[in-house]
């Protein structure tokens, strides 16, 4: 026997005598609960079967402790199964895993599914063949997908509906769900992808990536589409987080520490998610057409969906009520760097007298308890064309706009900058609002270098 056989022996040994002495401890033995089952290097390298694929179980009942799920849970009545067939069940499939490590988010998904609704929850743990070499993990997505589509199946011939499956998808699980979808031919009820892997994808063909047919209902989150994200909408509504590049509070700096630089802000789907389930406050996408569009201020409603703007999170169809349904929707939001994510979207129009020189300035919107800065950069214009330039930029705040008691305005600029911005008029106004809400408006003054200028509003909020 080789020495690597004896390791794994020893190791299997451990394992047992643990969970013998926790069990005696805890007195349970008669319900030992499932886990994700991880692998090592060694043990892949020396792999016969080429997939593992197993599933875990989930329920209001059994929060605490997993249940290994199979085909004969629907049928056997030795060993009962918490799975309910009356109910809806969400299927969570997570993604590439570099090191063979569980997932650690995968038992805080299902328990913030679980408390938003009374559902079964499956996790599809393939960690075996999602395992090392990306190329390879790649090959197995789709041999993972028949073998969900096989219990899927056996599923439905117990009583479950098609249309009651919502999976969700974490990178390259989202595909998986996605083949999933296509081998049902779109009649699963719905997939969320939550940041869709990119790389190998984003040219591949529809049939072989996430796309709007494999589901009735496809919804999509992107927050790192420049690196392990995909960066073309895959949904029907596809929500782009910040513009889906880069995430608030993921650091940039190449000293930052392993998980800020490599995978912040692709987890920062799953993060958001995870707090839209738990419903504290509403984060909802614009269509626009672009991020630049989305910036300037060029769109400012969801007129397109009569009103409604379409909201991350588990209501149906993400609140659209329009039928039919658009596809490949781009949607823009901005959040704040911590749970619960949620900002308040502010348009803030300037206009000014031409500008020799470029400027800069500093918008700061005050409340009672909180000051929130964001820089303008402001170019120079032509003079001999018009007399007056506007400037339009979207701020975010964490509280809506009708707690701001003050803005105030700061020249920034360095000594060879304009030193003298004489503003016509400066507004802000929230968006997306329904009601009839009136910009705030300050007309006619001037910022000068080393003087800030500032304004009180007299406002209630009507809530
Ligand atoms: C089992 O025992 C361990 C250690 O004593 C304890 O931390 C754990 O909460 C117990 N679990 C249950 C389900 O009682
Ligand atoms: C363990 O189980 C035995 C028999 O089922 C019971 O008598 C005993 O009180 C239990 N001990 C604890 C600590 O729960
Ligand atoms: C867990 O993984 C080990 C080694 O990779 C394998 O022998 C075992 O069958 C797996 N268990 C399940 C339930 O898939
Ligand atoms: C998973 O692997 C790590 C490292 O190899 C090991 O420490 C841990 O006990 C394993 N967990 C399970 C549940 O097998
Ligand atoms: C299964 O779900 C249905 C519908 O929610 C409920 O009425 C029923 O009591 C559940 N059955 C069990 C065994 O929990």
């Amino acid at each position: 026997m080789s020495q690597q056989h004896n390791i794994i022996l020893l190791c299997l040994f451990t394992v047992f005598i643990t969970s013998l002495v926790l069990g005696l401890e805890n007195n349970s033995t008669d319900e030992e609960c499932a886990d994700l089952n991880n692998t090592t290097w060694q043990e892949y390298r020396q792999r016969s079967v080429k997939l593992q694929v197993q599933y875990l179980l989930l329920t209001r009942r059994n929060l605490d402790c997993a249940q290994t799920f199979t085909q004969q849970s629907l049928t056997e009545t030795e060993q009962p199964s918490y799975f309910n067939i009356s109910r809806p069940t969400k299927v969570i499939v997570h993604g590439y895993r570099a090191l063979g490590s569980k997932p650690s988010w995968v038992k805080d998904l299902a328990v913030a599914l679980l408390r938003a609704q009374d559902v079964n929850v499956v996790v599809v743990d393939w960690i075996y063949g999602a395992s090392f070499a990306y190329n390879l993990v790649v090959e197995n997505y789709k041999e993972v997908a028949v073998q969900i589509s096989v219990l899927i199946n056996q599923m439905q011939t117990n009583g479950c509906k098609l249309e009651s499956f919502h999976f969700i998808g974490i990178s390259l699980g989202a595909h998986v769900a996605g083949f999933v979808g296509t081998l049902f031919e779109g009649k699963i009820g719905r997939i969320t992808a939550l940041d869709p892997a990119g790389p190998m994808f984003k040219g591949a063909d529809t049939f072989d990536r996430l796309d709007p047919s494999d589901a009735l209902f496809v919804d999509a989150i992107h927050t790192d589409s420049d690196y392990f994200g995909i960066s073309i909408p895959v949904g029907h509504v596809d929500f782009f987080l910040n513009g889906g590049k880069d995430q608030t509070g993921c650091a940039r700096s190449r000293f930052a520490s392993m998980y800020g630089y490599v995978i912040c802000d692709h987890m920062r789907a799953l993060h958001v998610y995870m707090s839209a389930l738990s419903g504290s406050c509403p984060l909802i996408g614009i269509p626009c057409s672009s991020y630049e569009d989305f910036l300037k201020g060029n769109c400012l409603d969801c007129d397109i969906f009569k009103g409604t703007c379409p909201t991350i999170g588990l209501s149906e169809n993400s609140g659209i009520t329009i039928s039919p349904i658009p596809k490949e929707q781009r949607l823009f939001l901005l959040t704040s760097s911590s749970t619960p994510f949620c900002a308040h979207h502010i348009l803030l129009r300037l206009e000014v007298s031409p500008l020799d020189k470029s400027a800069e300035v500093e918008v700061t919107l005050r409340t009672e308890s909180l000051r929130k800065e964001q820089r303008l950069r402001l170019s120079p214009t032509d003079s001999s064309r018009t007399d007056t330039t506007m400037y339009r930029t979207v701020l975010t705040h964490p509280l809506p706009l009708c707690e701001i008691q003050t803005i105030e305005l700061k020249n920034t600029g360095a000594f060879y900058r304009q030193g003298d911005i004489h503003v016509k008029s400066v507004c802000v106004s929230e968006f997306p609002s329904n009601r009839q809400d009136v910009p705030l408006c300050v007309n006619n003054f001037h910022i000068r270098r080393g003087a800030p200028w500032f304004h009180d509003f007299v406002q209630v909020c009507d809530y």
